[in-house]
């Protein structure tokens, strides 16, 4: 059967490049980077010039990167890192859950917790009114891992600024595919699964002169931050994930909006199927659509069927039968969101296999509506 992969948002395959790069790292080069012989030195050469790549590609300064294990570890870092009880921390109603379940964790800790609504776009509202004299940190998601909604971080840093706020932002699904630069930004969560580099790397970008409390403690590894052995291999293919983002990203950004648009054109003429989040706004990998009186699950399954991979929100939420709050943030009642279907392209994704999507989700709706109450 054929095998079309549409779910990119949850991760990427390793670019071979990537995979040749991390390969020696296993077996032959394998010191530990914190080693004063030469097998560690080695291994700390090739750790810093990941480090400089990953900082390039948001204009930040080597020293500036802390790397870790996931995206999940750098936002529980930069919020724990930062708060303390009696603090003021402002996300997102559209969070990913690693941070709206850590703003919940804090909140038990006494840290009070302000969830900004968004508008039927999915832009968020009301930053300058919800801030108080206590608030330490505003941490809202760069681009959205269900609607792909990009959010202006230049305007929200800047709004920090004024106030003399710390801003976070969770840049996991942006993160090389669309260019950032850190000027008005405090920390930055980028991860490497998402942009074909492996499991298990991620880093947070903290601001120079900000002091962060760590999650772990151990050794000196990452100024401290983040103590433990380095993932020499993985961190490696994170650095060449993120060489490669960088010199191809305006290719495949074009191909991606390219492939995109044109499911979006053609799954709109369906009746009784609309876009989730804005339209133009948005990622170029990522099409979030709402069907009518159809269960999304329902359709991931049958699609599944079929060869095609996507999915209905965030992978971390699938085994969760409630509705997405993302989506009933932006103003979607439940029905509605559990109609929902996230479509998520890549750099590998062919018009070929966008065509065999598009016949196949016709043909899936139409067999669906039939056996729909709901007509
Ligand atoms: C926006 C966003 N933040 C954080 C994460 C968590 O990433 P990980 O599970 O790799 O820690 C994800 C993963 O889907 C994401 O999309």
């Amino acid at each position: 059967m054929k095998k079309v992969y549409l779910d990119y948002s949850a991760t990427t395959p390793v670019d071979e490049r990537v995979f040749k790069k991390m390969m020696p790292f296993f077996s032959q080069k394998y010191g530990n980077a914190s080693s004063l012989h030469s097998f560690g030195q080695e291994s700390k050469l090739v750790l810093e010039g990941a480090r400089e790549k990953v900082a390039d590609l948001i204009s930040a300064s080597s020293e500036e990167i802390i790397f870790t294990s996931s995206a999940t570890e750098s936002n529980n870092l930069a919020l724990k890192g930062l708060l303390k009880k009696g603090d003021h921390l402002i996300i997102s109603s559209i969070e990913h859950h690693c941070v709206e379940e850590t703003a919940n964790y804090l909140k038990r800790e006494g840290v009070l917790v302000t969830k900004l609504e968004v508008d039927k776009k999915g832009f968020v509202k009301d930053l300058q009114k919800n801030i108080q004299k206590n608030t330490v940190l505003i941490s809202i998601i760069h681009a959205s891992n269900e609607i792909g909604v990009i959010q202006d971080i230049e305007k929200i840093g800047k709004i920090a600024k004024k106030n003399n706020i710390l801003f976070h932002t969770d840049a996991a699904q942006s993160f090389g595919k669309v260019p950032i630069d850190v000027k008005y930004i405090d920390l930055l969560t980028a991860s490497s699964h998402k942009i074909y580099g492996p499991k298990g790397a991620a880093c947070l970008y903290v601001k120079k002169g900000i002091k962060l409390t760590p999650l772990l403690h151990g050794g000196g590894q990452e100024q401290g931050l983040r103590p433990s052995t380095y993932n020499i291999s993985a961190i490696v293919g994170f650095g060449k994930a993120a060489e490669i983002a960088g010199k191809e990203m305006e290719k495949d950004y074009n191909h991606q909006v390219f492939l995109r648009d044109k499911i979006i054109e053609e799954a709109l003429k369906i009746k009784g199927c609309y876009l989730n989040g804005d339209n133009q706004k948005r990622l170029p990998n990522n099409i979030n659509l709402r069907f009518s009186g159809i269960e999304g699950e329902a359709l991931v399954i049958k699609l599944d069927l079929e060869g095609i991979a996507v999915s209905t929100g965030s992978a971390c939420a699938s085994a969760k039968l409630e509705p997405s709050s993302v989506l009933l943030a932006l103003g979607l009642k439940p029905h509605q969101a559990h109609g929902s279907l996230r479509i998520s392209l890549g750099k590998y994704t062919t018009e070929k296999e966008i065509d065999y999507f598009l016949k196949i989700l016709l043909k899936s709706v139409k067999e669906l509506k039939q056996i729909s109450p709901y007509k």
